[in-house]
C-alpha cells in the first residue's frame, strides 16, 4: 500500500459518491478493532495516529505495526500520520514507511503554510507518500489547543493558491467542523464547501467527524468531501468500555478478556461510521 493507491481510492470514492473514513487509533487494541470492523463491512479505510500517539509509541513502532497491518488486511487499509505540526515528524513517519502524512500548518499565514507543505512534498514524493494539507481551521478542542470561532472558514482563493503552488494530494478545509464533541448542532458551511469543490480538483477532507449528524456528513460527501476523519468517539468508546468491562468483571481481570469485549464496542461505532460514509461494500 502506498500513496498512489490512496490517490486511486479517493478518486474512486469521488466517482462513486462515498467517502473514505479515517479513524484515529491510540494503541494496538483500537487499531485491531478498527481494521476488523472494516473487514466485516468490506470497506476501504484509513487508520491514523496523531502526533501524541506517535510521540508516545514512536514512529518506528507505529510504522512497523501499520506496515504489517496493511499487508495483512483483507481490505484496502492506509496508515496516516494525522495533524503533524512539524516537517520533522512527517519525515520521521515517511522514513518509517507511512504511506500518507498530513502537515497541518494552517495556524500560519498562507505563505508559511505553502512553504511547509512544499517541504513535506519534497520529502514525501520520492517515496510515493500521499500528503494532506489544511486550509482554514478546524474548530474545537484538540491536540492543537482550543480554537473557538473566529476566522476558521477556508478562503476559496487560499485553497486554490495552496493547491496550485504545492500540488498537494488532498486538502482538509475549515467549514465549521470541530474536533471533540459539539455543543449543539454543528453548523457546516455547505456553500463554502461547494465553492472550494468547484475551484479545485484536489480531494477534500472533513475533519471533526464525531457529532456531525449522518445527514450532514452525507450532504458534505455529495458536495465534494472524499475523506471523513473520526477520532473522539473512538477514544471515548474505548475508555468508557474499559471502565464498564472492569466494573463488570471485578478484580483480577485479564487484559485479553477485557479487550475482546472492548473491541466489540469500538467495532460497532466504526461500522456505523463506515455506513455513514457509504463506504461499506466498496473494498
Ligand atoms: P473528532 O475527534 O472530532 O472525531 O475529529 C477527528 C479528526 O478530525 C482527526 O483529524
Amino acid at each position: 500500500m502506498d500513496g498512489l493507491t490512496l490517490k486511486k481510492l479517493l478518486k474512486k470514492a469521488d466517482e462513486g459518491g462515498y467517502a473514505i473514513p479515517s479513524f484515529n487509533y491510540s494503541d494496538i487494541w483500537d487499531f485491531m478493532a478498527i481494521v476488523e470492523a472494516a473487514e466485516e463491512e468490506g470497506a476501504p479505510i484509513m487508520i491514523a495516529s496523531n502526533p501524541l500517539v506517535v510521540k508516545a509509541i514512536g514512529a518506528d513502532c507505529c510504522g512497523a505495526f501499520g506496515t504489517a497491518a496493511m499487508k495483512r488486511a483483507k481490505i484496502p487499509l492506509v496508515h496516516l500520520l494525522d495533524h503533524s505540526f512539524t516537517v520533522e515528524m512527517c519525515e520521521d513517519c515517511i522514513n518509517n514507511n507511512y504511506p500518507s502524512v498530513m502537515i497541518d500548518a494552517s495556524k500560519y499565514d498562507l505563505e508559511t503554510n505553502i512553504k511547509y507543505v512544499n517541504e513535506v512534498m519534497a520529502l514525501a514524493k520520492p517515496h510515493n507518500v500521499h500528503v494532506e494539507a489544511e486550509v482554514g481551521k478546524i474548530k474545537g478542542k484538540g491536540i492543537e489547543g482550543d480554537f473557538k470561532g473566529g476566522d476558521f472558514l477556508v478562503q476559496v482563493e487560499d485553497a486554490a493558491e495552496l493547491v496550485k503552488r504545492t500540488n498537494v494530494d488532498s486538502l482538509a478545509i475549515g467549514i465549521g467542523s470541530a474536533h471533540g464533541f459539539y455543543q449543539g448542532k454543528p453548523q457546516l458551511n455547505f456553500e463554502r464547501l461547494n465553492e472550494v469543490n468547484h475551484a479545485i480538483d484536489t480531494p477534500l477532507v472533513l475533519h471533526g467527524g464525531t457529532g456531525i449528524p449522518r445527514e450532514d456528513v452525507q450532504k458534505a460527501i455529495k458536495m465534494g468531501i472524499n475523506k471523513v476523519n473520526v477520532g473522539t468517539i473512538i477514544h471515548c468508546t474505548y475508555m468508557n468500555s474499559v471502565r464498564a468491562e472492569l466494573n463488570r468483571v471485578g478484580d483480577n481481570a485479564y487484559t485479553l478478556d477485557v479487550m475482546s469485549a472492548v473491541k466489540e464496542n469500538i467495532k460497532n461505532v466504526v461500522k456505523e461510521w463506515i455506513r455513514t460514509c457509504m463506504a461499506n461494500g466498496k473494498a
